[in-house]
């Protein structure tokens, strides 16, 4: 991934977090999903007044690619942090991560975190996610 493509990542994630959903919460994420084929997906999260059916920012992005067909990912750029507020380093939940370890190489799969798009660090899925249940342990 170029430095050029990790800031469009970046960028595309800031954005899509003001479309977010989150009347109860109030905390905002986007997300922005780099396909194989170099299509970004962007996602933000939608909640719900029933709260368990909301969905987060990378879950979103996901759904949408593979809906739309595409199963083969690069990399995810996640920003999240109160309405108004400063952002802060926003790590995927446990079963964003799971959704992604259904889909991408641990050792591959870059996962882009940070405040802005001056500040950020990359890490693996692997990183995120050691001792992972993955479609490989259905194999037989
Ligand atoms: N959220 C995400 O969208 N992604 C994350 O990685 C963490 C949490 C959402 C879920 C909920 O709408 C709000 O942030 C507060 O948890």
């Amino acid at each position: 991934m170029t430095k050029e493509i990790e800031k469009q990542l970046v960028r595309t994630a800031l954005e899509y977090r003001k479309r977010a959903y989150a009347p109860y919460s109030n905390y905002k994420v986007g997300a922005a999903l780099l396909a194989k084929n170099g299509t970004i997906y962007g996602g933000c999260n939608v909640e719900n007044a029933a709260y368990t059916p909301s969905n987060c920012a990378e879950r979103t992005a996901f759904f949408k690619a593979v809906s739309e067909g595409v199963k083969e990912f690069d990399a995810i750029a996640i920003f999240g942090g109160y309405d108004g507020g400063e952002l802060k380093p926003c790590a995927p939940c446990g079963v964003c991560r799971q959704v992604m370890i259904e889909f991408c190489d641990p050792d591959e799969f870059q996962i882009i975190i940070g405040t802005s798009e001056d500040n950020y660090e990359l890490h693996t899925l692997r990183e995120m996610l050691p001792f992972s249940f993955s479609p490989k342990e259905l194999e037989r």
